[in-house]
């Protein structure tokens, strides 16, 4: 398909999930840009009216609209009928405007039947196991808007393409791929999950685990090296589970070991890392392997064994902190960030001052705290001993308090040092700054920008942090 008439082509895609769904929708991107789409410009209303003005002009704009979901957490699947709600006035105002959904909760019947109910202007729902299949549903979805153009058929119209599979089959290789930034990719490794953690609807949502085959993350790899990348991450619901589909084959360490050969690719993060599988291998890895990051992101959940046994987590607390301790014993300056799901069900006083616990003798950099939110289909939502919102709210918030507080300690710490900065364009919060990261992760504002900011985008300089807080610190070029 190519521009009709020379008449630009807008796209615009929402994404609403993990750097999982962020990689899917660089996936779909690319796909749209082959076909001659280009990014819808969102600069109009800029400075006016901020961000939110910039999206619905954006919405506008845009010839085609894709809306990439996540169903972790009750609040997304609420903010996504709320997008679609919004939406709606983009179609309203030209109904030949393709408007597309896909992502983790199409995974749910109950949610497309909602889709189908509730907003039957949308044009196309596919899944996570069928991405490849987009660019034929939107050529399907463009042909039926020709035919009731030129049947004089006239709007609203109503008929969905929908395409769910629910067994994932071969996992597609070679897909195109428009990259959010020139200079950092999100590398797939594996899909799916096996875990079954009771709370936790990405098994549902993306299947069971597969894991890509060496050469192929290879190969990929050494291409967005040779386009200029420098830094990758490698992406999986449970990265240390990763072996090649080959029998007897390449399992995460050795991957680690392999990528950290190609020439240009400067640094090697990975998410996520679940504690049951981490290996003493990938603990090496760090002593080793020199373009990996010194940082982990190691999801505890809670703190409580009966907690986690209820999870089916598959680790107690202590083995938990053993684990903290060895990484640390390999790589003392390693940042170890976590998530924690405040407020599962039967989770009591006791259980939650394991948590607390938890949190003084690891002493995390950074922390991702969550309200457990039951989703249907899980085993957790069946529980019984719902937690109420007052308490579950009040201990969120101790626990906040407290993660803050030692974050900001460690951040204090690394005051007056100075650090390899990858940077990434200006600050988000003042352009008159640029932003970028340490090595192990932490963001960084540096001031002033000596040289022009653009051509710093990508580039590693050393940088002196000034000033810490408890998310970023100041820094000035060394
Ligand atoms: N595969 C990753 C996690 C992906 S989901 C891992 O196992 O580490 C990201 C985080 O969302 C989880 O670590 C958990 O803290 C949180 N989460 C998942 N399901 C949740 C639920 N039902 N309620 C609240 N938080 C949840
Ligand atoms: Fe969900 Fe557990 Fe799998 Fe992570 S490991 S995606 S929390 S089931
Ligand atoms: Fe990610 Fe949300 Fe799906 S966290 S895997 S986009 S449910």
């Amino acid at each position: 398909m190519k521009k009709v008439n020379n008449i630009r082509q807008y796209y615009l895609i929402e994404t609403m999930g993990c750097q999982m769904n962020e990689r899917d929708s660089e996936t779909v991107a690319g796909m749209l840009e082959e076909l001659g789409y280009e990014r819808a410009p969102a600069q109009a209303a800029q400075g006016c009216g901020g961000k939110a003005q910039a999206l619905s002009a954006a919405r506008l704009a845009a010839d085609v609209i894709v809306v990439n979901t996540c169903s972790v957490r009750e609040n997304a699947d609420n903010k996504f009928f709320g997008t679609l709600g919004q939406i709606k006035k983009a179609k309203e105002a030209d109904p030949c405007k393709i408007v597309a959904v896909c992502g983790c909760m199409m995974q749910q019947p109950h949610i497309v039947s909602d889709i189908q109910r509730r907003f039957p202007w949308v044009d196309i729902v596919f899944g996570t196991m069928n991405i490849e299949a987009f660019p034929s549903m939107l050529a399907g979805a463009l042909n039926a808007r020709k035919g009731r153009v030129a049947d004089q058929v006239s709007p609203p119209w109503h008929s969905a393409l929908v395409d769910i599979r629910t067994d994932a089959g071969e996992i597609a290789e070679g897909l195109p791929s428009r990259r959010a930034r020139p200079f950092s990719a999100f590398v797939n490794i594996t899909y799916g999950c096996n875990n079954f953690c009771t709370y936790c609807i990405v098994p549902l949502a993306r299947g069971r685990e597969r894991s890509r085959r060496p050469e192929a993350i290879l190969c990929e790899v050494e291409a967005l090296a040779a386009d200029g990348v420098r830094e990758i991450t490698l992406l999986g619901q449970n990265v240390n589970s990763y072996r090649s589909p080959d029998s007897g084959g390449t399992g995460f360490p050795s991957l680690i070991r392999m990528l950290d050969a190609v020439p240009g690719i400067e640094r090697i993060r990975f998410m996520t890392s679940h504690p049951k599988d981490l290996s003493d291998g990938l603990i090496d890895c760090y002593r080793t392997a020199r373009r990996l990051c010194p940082s982990i992101h190691l999801p505890i959940q809670s703190g409580s064994a009966d907690v986690l046994r209820r999870m089916n987590r598959g680790y107690s607390k202590e083995y938990y902190i053993a684990l903290t301790e060895k990484l640390r014993a390999a790589l003392p300056e390693i940042v170890i960030t976590t998530d924690f799901i405040v407020g599962f069900p039967g989770e009591t006083d006791a259980d939650f001052e394991e948590t607390m616990d938890v949190i003084e003798r690891v002493r995390f950099d950074a922390a991702f705290t969550f309200l457990y939110s039951p989703r249907e289909g899980t085993p957790a939502a069946e529980y019984e001993g719902r937690v109420p919102a007052v308490v579950a709210h009040a201990r969120f918030d101790r626990m906040v308090s407290r993660l803050n507080a030692i974050a900001a300690e460690k951040n204090r710490a690394m005051l007056g040092r100075i650090y390899d900065v990858l940077i990434e364009g200006p600050s988000k919060t003042d352009e008159s700054m640029l932003t970028g990261r340490t090595p192990g992760g932490k963001l960084v504002n540096i001031r002033p920008p000596a040289r022009g900011s653009h051509e710093l985008a990508g580039a590693i300089e050393p940088v002196r942090l000034v000033e810490s807080g408890t998310f970023s610190f100041i820094g000035e070029f060394a």
